[in-house]
């Protein structure tokens, strides 16, 4: 099961699907790291694990579209069964991801479709949630709005700042990733009309 991944930062979760595969845990193959931030952790990570990158600033094209085609067709040269968004953090146009469709996912640090966008640890403090977490859902092209298929949650503490409650959530986000990942390599998760339909175990 051929996996792409699209990040733009740290690769915390690109680092637990590589350890993943290292320790067999799960059935895939990293295939390649596509980034819009050459200078990005995630893509020297890569690099050192022998892993395909390809890292571009955006600035050297002339329009958003121009860049997500040149993005879009290293994945249609690379056809993976699956690309991650882990920390992707550009808009992808309409165009290149219909093709794509049910074979795209996000993971996205709030609890959807509560807070899409940035910024989510604050807005779930400033709102004074009791609960919180992070969402894998399918990529469309409304922005973190895609069909959700799985979630964890976490409690809110009384004294967590951003970065508290960013770490408990990060630190759960990892196997809700994993999980959802081993569960579609085994088809057990599809998109059938927009719906998340799950084929075998619910996660
Ligand atoms: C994670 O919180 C993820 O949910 C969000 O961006 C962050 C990426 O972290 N979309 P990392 O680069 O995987 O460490």
């Amino acid at each position: 099961y051929r996996v792409a991944v699209l990040a733009s930062g740290r690769g915390s979760n690109f680092s637990a699907l590589l350890r993943a595969q290292q320790n067999a845990s799960l059935p895939i193959e990293l295939v390649a790291v596509l980034s819009d931030k050459p200078s990005a952790a995630v893509v020297e990570r890569a690099r050192e694990a022998g892993i395909s990158t390809w890292a571009e600033s955006a600035k050297g094209y002339a329009s958003r579209a121009d860049f997500d085609h040149a993005l879009f067709s290293q994945l249609s040269a690379i056809q993976p069964d699956l690309i991650v968004c882990a920390g992707y953090m550009r808009i992808i146009g309409a165009e290149v991801l219909t093709p794509w469709t049910g074979r795209m996912i996000n993971i996205h640090p709030s609890l959807l479709p509560k807070y899409p966008g940035l910024h989510t640890h604050r807005r779930a403090l400033e709102a004074g949630d009791s609960e919180h977490g992070a969402s894998v859902h399918f990529v469309t092209a409304e922005l973190d709005g895609g069909p959700v298929i799985a979630q964890v949650r976490v409690p809110v503490l009384a004294d967590d700042s951003e970065a508290t409650l960013a770490a408990r959530v990060l630190d759960r986000e990892h196997p809700l990733l994993l999980a959802t990942v081993a569960a579609m390599a085994r088809g057990e998760i599809g998109l059938a009309k927009h719906a998340v339909e799950f084929k075998g175990q619910v996660l």
